[in-house]
């Protein structure tokens, strides 16, 4: 199995009808989705989620904005899609992301940077672990993983 990772859209994301947008950029760089949740997340689930930011000034902020409205969750797979996304998202806040990346092409705000996208193996297996059982976790092929995946050796 490639390695898997967990993102979501944010809360602003889906107000800001940027969903399919967003999702249309990982299809076409060819990321396999294996699992998709929508769903208001719990303070205490958004708690858990960005554990490692507790006691940070912005954690309290960042609770009540995660969990303010729904948002979209999905694993996607790919060999090296945890670096991959994080590229596709761009610097944290959306005035320092480079244009091209999703946060520098849609957010000009500070905290409301419309995506999460998991950091590292650990965090994407932990992440995935918050929001998915293994049963919602879809294995299957694409049918086209020789042209996306092809090494051409
Ligand atoms: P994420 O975890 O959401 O993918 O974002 P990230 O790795 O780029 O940034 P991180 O340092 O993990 O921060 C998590 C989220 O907290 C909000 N934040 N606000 N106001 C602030 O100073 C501040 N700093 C961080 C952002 O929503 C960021 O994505
Ligand atoms: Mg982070």
């Amino acid at each position: 199995m490639a390695e898997r990772t967990l993102i979501i859209i944010k809360p602003d994301g889906i107000q800001r009808h940027l969903a399919g947008e967003i999702i249309g950029r990982f299809e076409k760089k060819g990321f396999k989705l294996v699992a998709a949740k929508f769903m208001q997340i719990s303070e205490e689930l958004a708690r858990r989620l960005y554990a490692v930011h507790k006691g940070k000034p912005f954690f309290e902020g960042l609770v009540k904005y995660l969990s303010s409205a729904p948002a979209l969750i999905m694993v996607l797979e790919a060999e090296g899609v945890i670096d991959m996304v994080r590229k596709m998202l761009g610097a944290t806040f959306g005035y320092d992301a480079e244009p091209g990346t999703i946060r520098g092409d849609f957010s000009s705000s500070r905290g409301y940077n419309l995506i999460h996208g998991a950091d590292s193996p650990e965090s994407a297996e932990r992440e995935i672990k918050l929001f998915f059982s293994p049963d919602e976790i879809i294995d299957y092929e694409l049918a086209d993983a020789d042209w996306l995946y092809g090494k051409n050796d």
